[in-house]
């Protein structure tokens, strides 16, 4: 799968273009900024499609748990003591505290810190301090959220009277995250945040092969050839590729023992909120976009994984290579987001532009307005 995307992307290269959208698209600066637009985003979509929560490896065993909020929902996604992976509102059933404060770890029990009250890994309601001074209740554990697993990624909904219908969502994205072995993978569990504006300021580095090579010349884009990006799109997901400089040793035909993930990297962009970087090779780094509750507050939750378990040398190769990472997106692609978030108001009721050569950002821009029809 990965030989045929190299051999487009060598195309791309030899002819000097990158695969392109049919012409330039405006988008409203106050797509950005607006409150009714970012409330339809959150209720039309957020709160309704599948949204990938996890990947089956972060939760390998009974026990391990990554949590998040996201549109203001807290969520905890847990492998049970049955071996089901469930996805539960980190909310507590006796006042609503948070069962966990971690953002990742392994437990038997989710104990709420405010009372005690303990759920098992099922989510099932186990204990209750001073049960019999308490009263009855009618109980049955913490909220549970439709849940399913497809190519060792985690898909949920927002809604828990929702329905997951995974071969129209993914509309064959499932087979290209499949090539990527999902589940052989480890996460070095050291999570990294990074603040933005807007969640879509922040989709749109993701989905954008035209600022490699500029925003980044002196970082992660010394290596790259900027705008000659291939463009797949599953549905509403885009699948991204971005070829490397030494592409241009590749010659046609010409086998190589080398792995593809030295001539490219690659983005599956998982619509609406998730960025999974690279797969095709060792490493991986997955980027949840988690929107908050208001407009302007958003936070990116981004962990690295390795082929390998992060243990003995390994911890501290996966901790440096993490703030590499960290300094990059927090230097140049926040710190350039914050200054747009900072125009909008400057720009008004202005638009900005998307370029022929930026299919993926339009693929972004166009699925969310077909969601979000106003009036
Ligand atoms: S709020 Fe959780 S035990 Fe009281
Ligand atoms: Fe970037």
């Amino acid at each position: 799968m990965f030989d045929e995307l190299l051999s487009r992307l060598r195309d791309n290269v030899r002819r000097g273009l990158p695969d392109q959208a049919e012409q330039p698209m405006r988008v409203p600066a106050s797509a950005y900024s607006d409150p009714e637009q970012f409330e339809r985003e959150m209720n039309e979509i957020f709160l309704r499609v599948p949204l990938m929560v996890a990947l089956a490896c972060e939760v390998r065993e009974p026990g391990d748990y990554v949590a998040f909020d996201l549109v203001g929902r807290p969520l905890v996604v847990v492998r049970g003591d049955d071996g089901r992976i469930r996805t539960l509102l980190n909310v507590c059933r006796h006042r609503g505290a948070k069962v966990t404060d971690e953002v990742c770890g392994t437990a038997r029990r989710l104990t709420c810190p405010y009372h005690s009250w303990s759920y098992d890994t099922t989510g099932a309601l186990v204990g209750v301090p001073g049960r019999d001074t308490f009263g009855d209740i009618d109980v049955g554990g913490l909220v549970e959220l439709p849940t399913e697993v497809r190519s060792g990624a985690v898909f949920a909904t927002l809604d828990p009277d929702g329905e997951l219908d995974l071969d129209t969502w993914l509309d064959g994205l499932d087979d290209s995250l499949a090539a990527l072995r999902l589940d052989e993978f480890h996460p070095y569990r050291t999570p990294t945040y990074l603040d933005s504006p807007n969640w879509k300021l922040s989709a749109d580095g993701y989905l954008d092969g035209y600022h490699i090579g500029y925003l980044h010349r002196n970082t992660i884009g010394r290596k790259a050839i900027t705008n000659r990006n291939t463009y797949d799109f599953f549905g509403p997901h885009v699948r991204i590729g971005f070829a490397a400089k030494a592409i241009e040793e590749l010659e046609p035909d010409m086998p190589t023992d080398r792995p593809v993930s030295d001539f490219m990297s690659l983005v599956h962009y998982v619509f609406p909120n998730v960025s999974l970087s690279g797969g095709h090779g060792d490493t991986l780094m997955m980027s949840r976009l988690l929107p908050g509750p208001a407009v302007g507050e958003s936070r990116t939750l981004q962990f690295q994984f390795y082929r390998e378990p992060i243990v003995g040398d390994m911890v501290a190769v996966a901790e440096e290579k993490r703030q590499t990472y960290e300094a990059v997106v927090r230097d140049e692609d926040c710190a350039t987001i914050f200054e747009i978030g900072a125009a909008l108001r400057a720009v008004g009721d202005g638009h900005f532009i998307f370029g022929r050569n930026e299919p993926g950002n339009q693929h972004l821009h166009q699925t969310i307005a077909e969601h979000t029809p106003h009036g």
